[in-house]
């Protein structure tokens, strides 16, 4: 059996453990500008200046359906989109706030039919909802605020109270957990308590779980959706830790007390999580099938990021990149669905550039070819333990032999315990081959 011990947590993580691959969707009016979800304190943009695109936003070809149906074609098997990001648009009908879809052309409730779709595609549903809110009155001034180099900065924080913004955080969240049915997931973004001002901005404070009342805010969602995962960005731990943009290379573990915890690589195709046109930076399909190979290897989950254009589509490019996905999951998912990072004993025999899954029932052991070998593939120390093995996308028998490579030449590796598996010399046409061992 491999499964690991992992830190208990308040969520019921197994479903998503299990199902490792979703889609992160950043939509907002930041679509318009193309160039970043930041660009408005990027460019210190003014209310006014951002008011251009609140007026101009008409995502007239959207069709959640169609989106549920890519991210279903391409494996993913959850979903998590910003209900409000860091500008503080808001793409729910909230009474809470006349920010919101509802008053531009769009006039829709864009997260219901978001909501609808996935669930009809038979995906979980997840929400984001920013901590940061660059709209609301009474979030205060501070170094990633789009007003922090007004010279009248400080003045503007007077009479802004964020015990209030906190009270709209839970409102808002009320209606989020309450008016959509059941909600898998709730991806708060996110704390910086130590990012304060320097020399005149001294007065600058970073934001943390006291700012957000973070321990109220859980409580409540807890209280409205028993079951539901939250990350741990408010600043408390709850399920999921979350890193961004960079790979790890060992499955997380807890800094206290060394356990592991259920992880969530978060990861874009292009840089940037909203749509921007200019970005050229796109994945190549080999990194997107290892980033994802990767990630389960250590026993973690990815969320892939879209961001749909301010017409409400995905581009070709993110298309492209979903197809790819699609491809490869359709023959391959297998040793992604339920499997994990390999039982420690059998990670000594994992050759060089490739990586290992392993089914949770430890029956089955997959191989990844990241870089494809000549004629041969030796695994030291499984010699006595495959029962067969096949590659996955075609379960084309791969033969095999114990002990030594089978073949004349003086010199052919030979060792006790060596499994040397026999592979065309053609690498097959699929982008990462997977080599799946039945174990004995
Ligand atoms: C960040 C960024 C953001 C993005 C998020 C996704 O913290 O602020 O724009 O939504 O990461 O993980």
């Amino acid at each position: 059996m491999s499964s690991y011990a992992i830190r208990r947590t308040p969520g019921d993580a197994s479903w998503f453990r299990h199902d490792r691959f979703g889609m992160f969707i950043h939509w907002g009016l930041y679509a318009l500008p193309a160039r970043h979800e930041w660009v408005k304190t990027r460019e210190r943009m003014s209310e006014a200046d951002y008011d251009r695109y609140f007026e101009r936003f008409d995502p007239d070809l959207y069709d959640a359906r169609e989106w549920a149906r890519q991210a279903r074609a391409a494996g993913m098997r959850y979903a998590v989109f910003t209900s409000k990001h860091h500008e503080g648009f808001c793409m729910w009908d909230t009474r809470y706030t006349d920010y919101k879809c509802t008053n531009t052309p769009a006039g829709r409730d864009l997260l219901r039919e978001y909501v609808d779709a996935f669930r009809a595609e038979g995906l979980r549903v997840g929400f984001y909802y920013s901590l940061l809110d660059w709209h609301h009155p009474d979030f205060t001034i501070d170094m990633h605020h789009p007003r922090r180099d007004d010279p009248d900065a400080q003045a503007q924080n007077e009479g802004r109270d964020m015990r209030r913004y906190a009270q709209y955080m839970r409102d808002q969240v009320t209606e989020l957990l309450t008016n959509y049915g059941k909600i898998d997931i709730l991806w708060f973004d996110f704390s910086y308590p130590d990012y304060h001002g320097e020399g005149d901005r001294a007065w600058m404070r970073g934001k943390g779980a006291a700012d957000w009342e973070a321990d109220a805010l859980i409580t409540l969602a807890r209280r409205l959706q028993p079951g539901i995962l939250i990350d741990n960005r408010t600043g408390i731990e709850q399920d999921l830790w979350t890193p961004e943009q960079y790979q790890p290379l060992e499955w997380l573990r807890h800094p206290q007390t060394g356990e592991y915890v259920t992880w969530e690589a978060c990861q874009t195709f292009s840089g940037s999580w909203g749509y921007h046109r200019d970005e050229t930076t796109w994945k190549s399909p080999e990194m997107l099938i290892r980033m994802l190979v990767n990630t389960v290897s250590l026993g973690g989950n990815l969320l892939m990021n879209v961001g749909p254009t301010a017409r409400g589509c995905f581009d070709r490019r993110a298309q492209d990149a979903l197809r790819v996905y699609a491809d490869w999951m359709r023959l391959n998912g297998r040793s992604i669905y339920g499997c994990t990072m390999a039982e420690p004993e059998l990670l000594p025999a994992l050759p060089a550039d490739c990586r290992f899954t392993q089914s949770e029932d430890g029956k089955r052991l997959y191989l990844h070819l990241f870089a494809y070998p000549f004629a041969h593939v030796q695994l030291p120390g499984l010699a006595g333990k495959v029962a067969y093995a096949q590659f996955l996308h075609d379960a084309s028998e791969l033969r095999f032999t114990e002990g030594r490579v089978d073949h004349f030449s003086e010199g052919a590796a030979q060792s006790e315990g060596l499994l040397v598996i026999e592979l065309p010399a053609r690498k097959p046409d699929v982008l990462v081959p997977v080599v799946e061992l039945f174990l004995k």
